[in-house]
């Protein structure tokens, strides 16, 4: 008689899913290149992901993403780039309302926006008004972000407090300094994921990823499925989470 091996199948679970997973959406431009289209179209093929895979993450109660979506070093590419992926940023805002109402999202931006075009400072801070009372997954967008200028921000803020006699130099400490951060108040960042074969943080949380997990893929980021990110999902609740303890 022929025994079928049962294969150990792992399945989500519901009571342990990730509170704050934070993701490095590369791969876009490799991804293009395979496919003979330009850089900018695989940014947009990697923005139509993101939707999908917010979508998911906020069906099986996911608390916030934050998406890598443009770093402080970014502005080092081609022009053509760097403006390709801010008018798609801009597109993308102004879709907000549509995007993201029905879906119970709420869109938060970090990093810098001082350098940013007028038009599209104008249209974050209208896209996280309409989408603020959303009562669904944060949708936490990193634009011009950086973790070392996040740490920068941080330390200027407390310096002020200070400065103004808000707080003492005792008073300092780790918990004071991660409310300085731009994710303050958001859940403990839990899970990394970076596509595309890289395995670096590349200024990515630097603060907020001392505990987090990481889940490193070959699959660029445009490939990437709301079936990648279950499994990204399996295997973070297989790890054996210490948070330093034993
Ligand atoms: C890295 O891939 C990706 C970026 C620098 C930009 C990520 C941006 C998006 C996915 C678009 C998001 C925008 C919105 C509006 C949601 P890469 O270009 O470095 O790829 P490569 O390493 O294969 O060249």
């Amino acid at each position: 008689m022929l025994f079928k091996k049962k294969k150990n199948v792992h399945k989500l679970d519901m009571q342990r899913i990730p509170q704050h997973i934070g993701i490095i959406m590369d791969g876009n431009g490799r991804w293009a290149k395979k496919h003979n289209l330009p850089r900018t179209m695989g940014h947009k093929k990697g923005a139509e992901v993101l939707e999908k895979i917010v979508e998911y993450c906020n069906d099986i109660g996911v608390k916030a993403i934050t998406a890598y979506a443009f770093s402080t070093e970014n502005w080092k590419r081609p022009k053509e780039e760097v403006d390709a992926l801010m008018d798609l940023l801009y597109e993308y805002l102004l879709q907000a309302e549509e995007k993201f109402s029905g879906k119970n999202v709420v869109l938060k931006i970090i990093g810098d926006r001082e350098p940013l075009r007028d038009d599209i400072k104008e249209a974050m801070l209208h896209a996280e008004e309409i989408t603020k009372n959303n009562t669904g997954i944060i949708l936490n967008m990193a634009v011009n972000y950086g973790g070392r200028r996040e740490i920068e921000y941080a330390v200027k803020k407390v310096i002020e407090d200070v400065k103004n006699g808000k707080s003492d130099t005792d008073d300092i400490n780790e918990e004071y300094l991660s409310d300085k951060m731009y994710t303050y108040g958001l859940p403990e960042l839990d899970l990394i994921i970076r596509p595309s074969g890289e395995l670096r943080l590349s200024n990515f949380m630097l603060w907020q990823a001392a505990y987090a997990e990481f889940w490193f893929s070959e699959i660029n980021w445009p490939d990437f499925t709301p079936k990648h990110m279950e499994q990204a999902i399996i295997d973070f609740q297989s790890r054996n989470r210490r948070l330093g303890g034993v």
